[in-house]
């Protein structure tokens, strides 16, 4: 099967090769996936240049997420069976972008009637990222005001979707005019041109100076920092990522004296050590799907040939919502 593979580290262009690789083999636990569509991760990029927080041996299968159809369960694998439509992360190292993927069949995930390949493709990690960010770690209430930045990204996209449907005032950050009006399309009630605008004024100006009661971080750098200029009393502020590639380092000094949290999240633990939560989570967001409450922003359909060219473009920052590629 035609598999793209990382064989070092650099570029997702420069280092990804499109090889003829066997059809993997599910082991016990496991499926094997036809897959149906794979999305673009930012983790994907950061694999690439060997900068993630997970290291594996090299050469593998790269993708970490996908939707698609269980060909073969395996051995001791009753919760689903061969036709049945999943979605979710992917058992690197084998990864999504491939005509075949496994996948853990307990963090497998039904696909929702009403998202199709590509959207159901783009749907577990965005949104869980954005549930466990938003509900579970800053207990976000209606009426209170979140702060999103990436707000035209993949998990930015859905953190703005699930913050309206939690009752929230959402005020978006993005980088340019069309990523601007993709945000308001999604149901942002402010929208901030980084490039043009100071993020930091508009908050405090929309919120009588008050300060955005939850911020939602994917990017770090001077969004972090300049978000701690704007941070309600007892605000929380979400390390989602780093896409900026700058990991801030934070004032605790100033963390005290202004009363608010940095809460971390990283959504791949909940799945070993809650898998439960995120079943629920699953539930819920499926409710949401078919109320139209949220639905995946996929800005592309490609091809699996574009997977590098793709993924450049993600780690350029120049994407919006997610790229979906279908093999
Ligand atoms: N903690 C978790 O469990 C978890 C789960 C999923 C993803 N993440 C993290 O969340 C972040 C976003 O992931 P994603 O896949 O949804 O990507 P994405 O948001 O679709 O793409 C990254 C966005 O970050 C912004 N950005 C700002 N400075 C940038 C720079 N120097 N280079 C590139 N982008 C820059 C860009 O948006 P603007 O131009 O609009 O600002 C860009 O579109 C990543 O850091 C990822 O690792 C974390």
């Amino acid at each position: 099967m035609k598999a793209w593979q990382l064989t070092r580290h650099g570029e997702p262009e420069e280092v990804l090769e499109l090889a003829d690789v066997p059809r993997p083999v599910p082991g016990p636990g496991q499926l094997l996936v036809r897959v149906h569509a794979a999305s673009a991760n930012f983790s994907d990029v950061l694999m690439c240049r060997g900068t993630y927080q997970i290291h594996m041996e090299l050469p593998f299968t790269l993708g970490v997420e996908v939707s698609g159809e269980v060909e073969q369960a395996g051995p001791d694998v009753t919760s689903f069976c061969p036709g049945d439509r999943v979605l979710g992360d992917t058992a690197l190292p084998h990864g999504g972008f491939a005509e075949y993927a496994l996948m853990d069949a307990s963090a497998a995930m039904p696909a929702p009637a009403a998202l199709d390949d590509a959207e159901a493709a783009s749907f577990y990690i965005a949104y869980q990222t954005g549930w466990l960010g938003l509900h579970r770690r800053a207990r976000l209430a209606a009426g209170e005001t979140l702060l999103v930045h990436a707000a035209a990204g993949g998990v930015g996209s859905a953190a703005i979707q699930l913050g309206k449907a939690a009752g929230a005032r959402v005020i978006g950050v993005v980088g340019g005019p069309e990523k601007a009006a993709l945000a308001r399309e999604l149901g942002a009630d402010v929208v901030v041109d980084r490039r043009t605008e100071d993020f930091v004024a508009v908050v405090k100006e929309v919120t009588g100076g008050r300060g955005a009661d939850v911020v939602f971080d994917p990017v770090g750098g001077d969004s972090f920092y300049r978000s701690t200029k704007c941070i309600a009393f007892e605000g929380r502020i979400v390390v989602v990522g780093f896409a900026s590639g700058d990991i801030p380092s934070a004032a605790l000094n100033h963390a005290l004296v202004k009363n608010y949290s940095i809460l971390g999240l990283q959504g791949r633990t909940y799945r070993f050590l809650d898998i439960e939560s995120i079943r629920d989570h699953h539930a819920e967001l499926t409710k949401l799907v078919a109320a139209g409450l949220i639905r995946p922003l996929v800005s592309e359909r490609l091809s699996l040939d574009d997977v590098p060219d793709g993924l450049r473009r993600l780690g350029a920052g120049t994407t919006a919502g997610r790229l979906v590629f279908l093999p």
